[in-house]
């Protein structure tokens, strides 16, 4: 057997490999590892991770399938057999067998005695808040990425930035009916970022907080309810806040929040907060946006006023498998936003004048992560020096 793989790694290129990675290399070294014991199971681990890798696209588009036939729904009334649940999805009996067993082994779905049910994971797709509608609006993305090498290379036009049209400019999200359906997507998956963000963040101290595209509210709401005597301000786009009011009737805040309609790339932020939240925004938006927002925001705040910025982040140094993967392209089909890693995020608040940088690493980084600064007190001063 050659020991090269595919004739393009020669034995000399190899040599500057680390020692990990010549190992890799080796096509002799597989063969070796297949055949000892206590590295069988290694080699076993790692050809499944990459199998995984390998499917990745098939994966998610069996699981698109399940949901757009309404066999998880379905299974959650209760066990059906398979012919149940082929008639009335218009799948033929065969090929809804394959669809079920791939359900199955994506652990989704079992069958005991002819009877199709739910797992444990299966009920938690339909029960984690906003995961079926992220689901469903994958084909989108996944459009985008159909050639990777022209979508890396920058020579197509991604479709994704359509669905989020406030990316080019407040102007592109006046349509009301577009601003509804991204900000019910939002809102749906707000439940699982508020939860993590506010128990990253403690706003004890906080008076009051103004949400800068805070959508139809989700995140104040949690933070309200969390903390009673929190005064609030939303601010979002013009075509986004009448969905708010409702929310903050409903849980009896109205009297306590302001609802303030703008565009932070043409408007003055409100004053008066002593802390601004950011969750979900920077990452829309270029570097010369954030930069000029995290500005806007530095001057909106009073000294010692805090700002929490929370959203996925990348993983810097070490790249993260959710967020460097999922995240990060898809942000770049959106073509005006990225993925930053919290110490990117932290030194644009230093940047912007803020001080104190704190960094509070999600427990799901593909939900959340929050960086924290505050304006110094005596920075009026320190800018006039
Ligand atoms: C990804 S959504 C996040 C919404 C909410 N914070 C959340 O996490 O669910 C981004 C939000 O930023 C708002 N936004 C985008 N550009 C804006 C601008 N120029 N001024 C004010 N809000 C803006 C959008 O309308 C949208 O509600």
């Amino acid at each position: 057997m050659s020991d090269t793989l595919a004739g393009s790694v020669t034995p000399a290129r190899r040599g500057r490999q680390p020692w990990a990675v010549r190992l890799g290399l080796s096509p002799r070294f597989h063969a070796f590892c297949a055949r000892v014991p206590g590295l069988r199971g290694l080699a076993r681990a790692e050809g499944a991770a990459l199998f995984d890798i390998v499917q990745g696209f098939v994966q998610s588009q069996a699981l698109l399938a399940l949901v757009e036939l309404r066999v998880l729904h379905r299974l959650a009334e209760g066990p059906l057999p398979l012919a149940a649940l082929a008639g009335p999805a218009g799948v033929p009996v065969e090929r809804m067998g394959v669809l079920l067993r791939a359900g199955a082994g994506l652990g989704l779905l079992a069958c005991r005695r002819g009877q199709w049910r739910l797992t444990v994971r299966g009920a938690a797709f339909l029960t984690v808040p906003g995961l079926e509608a992220m689901v469903r609006h994958h084909p989108v993305l996944y459009r985008d990425l159909a050639d990777p090498v022209a979508f890396f290379r920058g020579e197509t036009v991604p479709e994704l930035a359509g669905f989020w049209p406030y990316v080019f400019g407040a102007g592109g999200a006046a349509d009301p009916e577009l601003a509804a359906r991204y900000s019910a997507l939002m809102a749906d998956s707000q439940g699982l970022v508020a939860a993590d963000t506010l128990s990253l963040v403690d706003f004890g101290s906080v008076r009051h907080l103004m949400d800068v595209g805070g959508g139809t509210g989700a995140f104040l709401a949690a933070a309200g309810a969390e903390y009673p005597g929190l005064r609030m301000t939303l601010f979002d786009l013009p075509a986004v806040v009448p969905g708010a009011a409702a929310r903050f009737a409903a849980a009896g805040m109205s009297g306590r929040v302001e609802i303030v309609p703008g565009s932070f790339r043409d408007d003055a932020l409100p004053q008066g907060a002593d802390a601004v939240s950011l969750v979900r925004v920077l990452y829309d938006h270029s570097d010369a946006t954030v930069a000029a927002l995290l500005r806007a925001v530095h001057d909106a705040l009073p000294e010692g006023g805090r700002v929490v910025v929370s959203e996925p982040m990348a993983g810097g140094e070490r790249p993260d498998p959710a967020t460097d993967v999922y995240f990060s392209v898809y942000t770049l089909a959106m073509q005006t936003g990225r993925t930053r890693s919290a110490a990117e995020i932290g030194a644009m608040l230093e940047a912007a004048g803020f001080a104190g940088v704190q960094i509070h690493k999600g427990f799901r980084p593909f939900v959340t992560s929050v960086v924290t600064a505050v304006r110094p007190v005596n920075d009026a001063a320190q800018k006039s020096v």
